[in-house]
């Protein structure tokens, strides 16, 4: 289901939704249809209690995935689900509803059914979203499960106060699934780990002026550039584009955007404030000479030079790398028209970045204008990683997996 809004810290998030016997459970129908419309990938894992409350087809149905809820997947052929696989896939197993006795198990670490037995195995966090009677909420032995639970780092997604399925008023109804939704998003963004971090990037291409009405450009579409901004937004990085004009809407979530025309306007841009920076990255196709001379005018057919002299327009990439402090990272793309590696790897080193993405148009769906895109990413020492050909948004992801990789390392 593709109609996430491409700014939520949810999307692409694998989430393992754990649904339990709760008169709550009915609700979790709206958050599995909330998660995946913020762009999360969700697989539902029910206690036998739940399924009382709830068909496993419902949330199949939803996820367009099976609903884990036995150990056995056909108890005639003895095919079993693999508890320990799915506790690796998620990027946060969720129960939304938590239930008293779940709780409890978890305190335990008990495995009387699959949802326990994930809990054990998963190695991602833990977030849980309790939804109980008052007295059951407020008993000693709850609050006692919960601050054990909070203890050992599960994100307690606390009730609300209200009108309980007893009839009774008082502190225990789970959340409303946008809530919890609003709620997931948050803890993940604080996690993020490019967060507090200012990305300065370029895109798009530049036009260089002959007369008003003429310019010397280059078939650059901003693509790979807007599809990075929304990547690292993903990440929480806080980002601010310089884009070249490009028939493309603002990423979402970038912290500010400015629109230039020129080398020379992109580069005043680019150089404002740089050092206040984390990370820079160049994906512009920058025009490398512009006109000696322009015209404010339009020049009429016999008015136009049989020569047009260039000179060189300034090279921002190369100003990034001699200002670059120790705690900034700055990187290059190299667009070449062979397999492109001696420039690509001299560009890396004369312009002291700190990697350089290729992409050659001698490979089929790479380059401009695409929506595809396959690049190879080298490393200062030469280390070559090569990328299958993928979508930009795909190729952007890779790229800021890199970037994370590069800053543990
Ligand atoms: C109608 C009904 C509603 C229930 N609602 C809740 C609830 O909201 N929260 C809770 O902790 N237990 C509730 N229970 C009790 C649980 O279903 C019971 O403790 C069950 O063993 C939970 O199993 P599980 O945690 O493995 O899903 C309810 C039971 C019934 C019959």
């Amino acid at each position: 289901m593709g109609y996430a809004a491409p700014s939520s810290a949810l999307h692409g998030k694998r989430i393992l939704l754990g649904v339990t016997g709760s008169i709550a459970a009915y609700k979790s129908a709206v958050l599995a249809r909330e998660l995946q419309r913020r762009g999360a990938i969700v697989r539902v894992i029910m206690t036998p209690g739940a399924i009382e409350f709830i068909a496993p087809l419902t949330l199949s149905t939803l996820t367009d995935h099976p609903v884990y809820s036995d150990f056995t997947e056909n108890k005639d052929s003895g095919e079993w689900t693999n508890h320990v696989d799915l506790g690796l896939w998620g990027d946060v197993f969720l129960v939304a509803p938590a239930t008293a006795n779940t709780l409890s198990a978890f305190v335990q670490g008990s495995c009387d059914n699959f949802l326990q037995a994930v809990h054990l195995s998963s190695r991602c966090p833990v977030c849980v979203a309790p939804a109980m009677d008052l007295d059951m909420f407020a008993h000693q032995a709850t609050q006692s499960n919960l601050a054990t639970l909070a203890n050992r780092g599960v994100g307690i997604i606390e009730p609300d106060s209200g009108l309980l399925a007893s009839g009774l008023e008082g502190k225990g109804r789970m959340l409303e699934p946008a809530a919890i939704a609003d709620w997931l998003e948050i803890w993940f963004y604080e996690r993020a780990p490019l967060k507090g971090k200012r990305v300065l990037l370029t895109a798009g291409p530049t036009q260089e002026p002959i007369d008003s009405v003429r310019f010397i450009g280059n078939h650059s579409s901003g693509k790979m550039g807007f599809a990075l901004a929304r990547a690292l937004v993903q990440q929480g990085a806080e980002v601010h584009l310089i884009s070249g004009p490009v028939q493309l809407n603002d990423p979402a979530g970038v912290a500010s955007i400015r629109r230039v025309q020129t080398a020379e306007e992109m580069m005043i841009a680019a150089r404002e404030n740089f050092h206040t920076y984390d990370i820079a990255i160049a994906t512009a196709a920058v025009a490398d000479a512009r006109p000696k001379q322009r015209s404010f005018t339009k020049l009429h057919r016999n008015e136009l030079p049989e020569v047009i002299a260039l000179e060189p327009t300034p090279d921002i990439l190369a100003h990034w790398g001699e200002q670059k402090k120790a705690h900034q990272t700055v990187i290059g793309f190299a667009l070449e028209t062979d397999d492109g590696v001696a420039s690509a790897m001299s560009k890396l080193k004369r312009k002291n970045l700190d990697f350089i993405v290729l992409n050659s148009t001698a490979d089929r769906g790479a380059g401009f204008g695409t929506d595809t895109n396959q690049i190879t990413i080298f490393d200062p020492n030469g280390k070559a990683h090569k990328f299958e050909l993928k979508s930009k948004t795909e190729v952007a992801q890779d790229i800021v997996q890199h970037l994370l990789n590069y800053l543990t390392l």
